[in-house]
């Protein structure tokens, strides 16, 4: 297994080139499923979560292969098998994205419930009640759901629960309507950029879809849809963290391939702690140069400030001067960072779903471990600015979303090796 050494108090300084989104990339890898002919996915970057839904899709009947310089090619040449095992479903959550294709095409899915999952319970009902709404017929069987449809119908449907919407949960539901006789409504569908990438994808594969980008999608069903040749957005959550890397190390990162729109509540953020986020002809630079003001942070559906960036954050936060505030609102567990940071010498108080930040003069480098994508980056950051060596084991879990990271922070100043334990 995988560990990183990291020498923390370097300046970042450069320029580097955020990835293509993970997020995006997962759904309309699971969308191919619905196309007949070819599609030519570029800007797909290289990720352990990538690779497993390529597994998934080749299991699915998918000829899939990516070259190295991100260009993904997906075609369906078998129909056979409609079932998501619990071995793969259980490693990437994400796998429950094949069930609203399957479904619309095969008119059978059957995918294991994913369980639960290091940042809480993420359930699925809202995915199961939005395909039923469709016309499915809903079956559970030994952990599977098993979703049957000879013809989807057209519906009104509802996303919206208990913590705001889904997001996989939209994508299954759109990705279902897309082949539905009729005119569908989405009504509290998901805003994130990562929906509307995966819905214009669909439309430039013939789909008739408006609204994406709103909670109200209306779908036209259609009776094919075609391949194309799709560039996936920039990776929000990448950029965001390299944002962090920047800022804590009192560096200046120039960022390119990232989109300002996607990133606003974060800015909005940054920039209310002190910190200095412009514009280039090329894409952002983000830099710093003084001791940062403390802020408050609430997490919230897009385009609130998201919760994929809020353990980056708090790491952020154990270097302003003063008490800071931050209530997750979207995984109310999601704080395993927290015990990891505080083994740093960061002084942290959990309180339910807030933690409160009181700031300190300097982090200390320990032995910490990795439990979760967006927690592993934080404890990264977190040994940037660290005094002394900071050892972060089970770093297979930031390997799951962030491209190379190690190697692109070296590249601009940080000093982290990666280490076979
Ligand atoms: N929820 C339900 N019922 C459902 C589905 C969701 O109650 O049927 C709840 C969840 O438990 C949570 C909230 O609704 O409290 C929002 O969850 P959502 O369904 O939107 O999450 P997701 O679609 O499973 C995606 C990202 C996550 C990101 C969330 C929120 C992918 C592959 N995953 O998950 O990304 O945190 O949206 O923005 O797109 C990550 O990249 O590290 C990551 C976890």
């Amino acid at each position: 297994m995988d560990y990183f050494v990291i020498s923390g108090g370097n300046r970042l300084r450069g320029s580097l080139s955020v990835s293509g989104s993970k997020n995006a990339s997962l759904p309309i890898m699971a969308a191919a499923i619905l196309t007949e002919g070819e599609t030519v996915l570029r800007n797909v970057p290289d990720l352990a979560d990538i690779q497993h839904m390529m597994k998934l899709l080749t299991l699915l009947g998918v000829n899939v292969s990516r070259d190295a310089d991100g260009t993904m090619r997906l075609r369906v040449v078998d129909e056979q098998n409609c079932h998501a095992e619990y071995e793969l479903v259980r490693k990437m959550r994400a796998s429950v994205c094949v069930m609203g294709p399957l479904l619309a095409k095969r008119h059978t899915a059957q995918v294991s419930m994913p369980g639960g999952c290091a940042i809480g319970d993420r359930p699925i009902d809202l995915h199961v009640q939005g395909l039923r709404t469709l016309g499915a017929e809903v079956e559970l069987t030994s952990g599977d759901v098993l979703l049957r449809a000879k013809r989807l119908k057209s519906a009104e449907v509802f996303m919206g629960g208990p913590f705001g919407s889904t997001v996989l949960g939209t994508a299954n539901v759109l990705m279902a309507a897309v082949l539905a006789d009729g005119s569908s409504i989405i009504e509290s569908a998901a805003c994130e950029p990562e929906v509307i990438d995966l819905a214009d994808y669909l439309i430039a594969c013939g789909a008739r879809i408006t609204g994406h980008g709103t909670p109200r999608i209306v779908v036209e069903g259609v009776k094919t849809l075609h391949g194309c040749d799709w560039t996936v957005i920039p990776d929000r959550i990448e950029a965001g963290t390299l944002m962090v890397a920047s800022a804590i190390t009192n560096g200046e990162i120039a960022l390119k391939n990232c989109r300002l729109d996607h990133l606003m509540a974060a800015i909005d953020r940054f920039r209310a702690i002190g910190i200095v986020v412009e514009r280039d002809a090329d894409g952002i630079v983000v830099s710093s140069a003084r001791r940062l003001e403390p802020t408050i942070i609430t997490t919230q559906p897009y385009p609130g400030f998201p919760t994929d960036l809020q353990a980056q954050f708090m790491t952020l936060l154990t270097m302003a001067d003063g008490n800071s505030v931050i209530t997750e609102k979207i995984f109310p567990d999601r704080f395993l960072h927290v015990a990891e940071l505080t083994r740093m010498g960061a002084r942290l108080r959990k309180e339910g779903p807030t933690v409160i930040i009181e700031g300190v003069k300097r982090l200390v480098g320990a032995p910490v471990m990795a439990s979760d994508l967006r927690a592993s980056a934080a404890l990264v950051l977190a040994g940037l600015i660290a005094k002394g060596q900071t050892r972060i084991s089970r770093v297979y879990h930031l390997d799951r979303g962030y491209q190379r990271f190690d190697e692109k922070l070296n590249s601009v100043g940080a000093d982290i090796k990666r280490l076979v334990e």
